[in-house]
């Protein structure tokens, strides 16, 4: 037993050299081969051992379990290389799954993935394992990166959200949600003792982070649009007043795409004793790209008193692999910044290695596209997003979109397949179409049609009715029997 009185005595420094001669002479004496590996490497297959045990069934609670359909990997035959047998099979799997992803990207409405993008001329890069691991300013001895394509990004969001170079830090992250992880670890760190709030609405990245973290997390209500209800905000604010606020501003919630008033909430934070006592983060994993283009929207600015802002790259932007981007104010990040000696360099990231490919992808559309480019893309999805919710409110099916938002909700469908065909992201009564640069008027024309004619079927006995979404989305945008 560990800490008994028997084993817990110490020993001599005599002892211990005498315990490592006689390891060093069974090494020396025996046939050691420093380069010998395990005679079986194939592990066995776990299996349940309850012999004659029922095997219970997984059970499914959401999506299919792709356990019975997942693409098995199997040891190479002695022969294969000879043959060709494995490499032939490898590219039929690999063919099909490309015809899969083409008809998957043609019927895909429910995500703010913007799908349409040409990056041929980036696959010469393909060959190189680029990684850009620690701090994005600070040069690593690992050469094989591409910092100077982060830099530049950073720098064009840095304008873009209003903040000199000198100013600000920030790194291209692996998505949205390591986003916000670090914008609210750095507010966090910037008030130790700080509560963190956020509305109902925020996507479900801020409450994990708060759980990582072992923060104080206050919930705070939102408007039927979606967005932060300042008059709850205040109250909650009140009832912690001795405490730092840490607050995580949507800038376009999950759902609704409801952009929450961050003039509001500066003011109510400020009306109600927390000036300086507080750190805004902006979640503009959604619209971050898209706001700073909407006249009437309020603005993104480090002009204001917030903290930082991320965005995911792989949405409005239209990036084929996951990646983001997060800017916050240089003054803050010493505290979490650390020197690496392994690395030559300082890091201050969420993660360890990071995606050096991301970069170049990101710096090669905005070149390509500019802050004009995206102006006409943002003004493009507003346009369709208002077709797609008229559409949907001529046909008698209760729809809203918020004013600057390209998320139009609606009834959700009542037919799994259909929402599984066209990928639509559901919660509860309700389901989404998040209208990004390649959502054209064609695609939703042939969207709305088979919606509204597999609709009549579903409806024809007087029976069912649809939903009523009056709570969720208003009386004034439910087309319900009751409104
Ligand atoms: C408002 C909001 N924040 C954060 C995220 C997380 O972004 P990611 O999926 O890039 O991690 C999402 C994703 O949809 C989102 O809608």
């Amino acid at each position: 037993m560990v800490g008994s009185s028997a084993e817990a005595r110490s020993f001599s420094d005599r002892e211990i050299g005498a315990a490592k001669a006689a390891v060093a002479e069974i090494l020396l004496t025996e046939d050691f081969d420093p380069a010998a590996v395990v005679a079986e490497p194939l592990p066995p297959v776990v299996m349940s051992n309850g012999v004659g045990k029922e095997i219970k069934k997984r059970e499914i609670v959401l999506g299919r379990n792709v356990h019975t359909t997942c693409l098995a990997v199997t040891e190479p035959e002695a022969n294969d290389e000879l043959t060709g047998d494995k490499d032939a099979y490898m590219a039929s799997v690999l063919a099909r799954y490309r015809k899969t992803l083409m008809e998957r990207t043609k019927h895909h409405l429910g995500y703010p993935y913007n799908l349409d993008f040409d990056y041929g001329a980036l696959a010469q890069l393909q060959h190189f394992s680029i990684n850009n691991l620690g701090d994005p300013f600070i040069e690593s001895n690992y050469g094989v990166h591409s910092r100077q394509f982060e830099v530049g990004v950073l720098d064009w969001f840095a304008r873009l959200w209003e903040i000199e170079k000198e100013e600000y830090w920030g790194y291209i992250t692996n998505c949205g949600t390591e986003g916000n992880l670090h914008g609210i670890l750095v507010g966090r760190e910037v008030f130790l003792d700080g509560v963190l709030y956020a509305s109902k609405e925020s996507h479900y990245s801020v409450f994990k982070a708060a759980r990582m973290y072992r923060m104080e997390c206050v919930k705070v209500d939102t408007l039927v649009s979606g967005e932060i209800d300042c008059a709850d905000f205040k109250d909650k604010l009140l009832a912690n007043k001795d405490k730092p606020a840490i607050i995580n501003v949507n800038i376009g919630t999950t759902v609704k795409g409801a952009v929450d008033d961050l003039d509001l909430v500066i003011q109510t934070l400020e009306e109600n004793g927390f000036h300086d006592r507080f750190y805004i983060h902006c979640d503009g994993a959604l619209f971050g790209l898209m706001m700073p283009f909407v006249k009437l929207a309020p603005k993104v600015t480090f002009k204001k008193p917030i903290g930082s802002v991320s965005v995911s790259g792989h949405k409005f932007v239209g990036c084929p692999m996951p990646c983001g981007v997060q800017i916050t104010r240089l003054e803050h990040i010493n505290a979490l910044s650390r020197n690496v000696e392994y690395l030559a360099s300082r890091d201050a990231t969420i993660m360890g290695s990071r995606n050096g490919h991301a970069p170049i992808f990101l710096w090669y559309t905005l070149n390509r596209k500019g802050y004009k480019g995206f102006q006409k893309e943002v003004q493009k999805c507003l346009r369709n997003a208002h077709y797609l919710k008229d559409r949907l409110r001529g046909a008698g099916i209760s729809a809203m979109l918020n004013e600057l938002s390209s998320t139009v909700v609606f009834e959700r469908p009542l037919d799994e397949e259909f929402i599984r065909r066209w990928q639509l992201a559901c919660q509860g009564n309700m389901a989404h179409v998040v209208v990004m640069p390649n959502v054209t008027i064609e695609k939703l024309d042939v969207f709305l049609n088979e919606l509204i004619e597999e609709r009549s079927a579903w409806y024809q006995d007087e029976n069912v009715q649809p939903p009523c979404l009056a709570a969720e989305i208003g009386a004034e945008n439910c087309a319900c029997k009751l409104h």
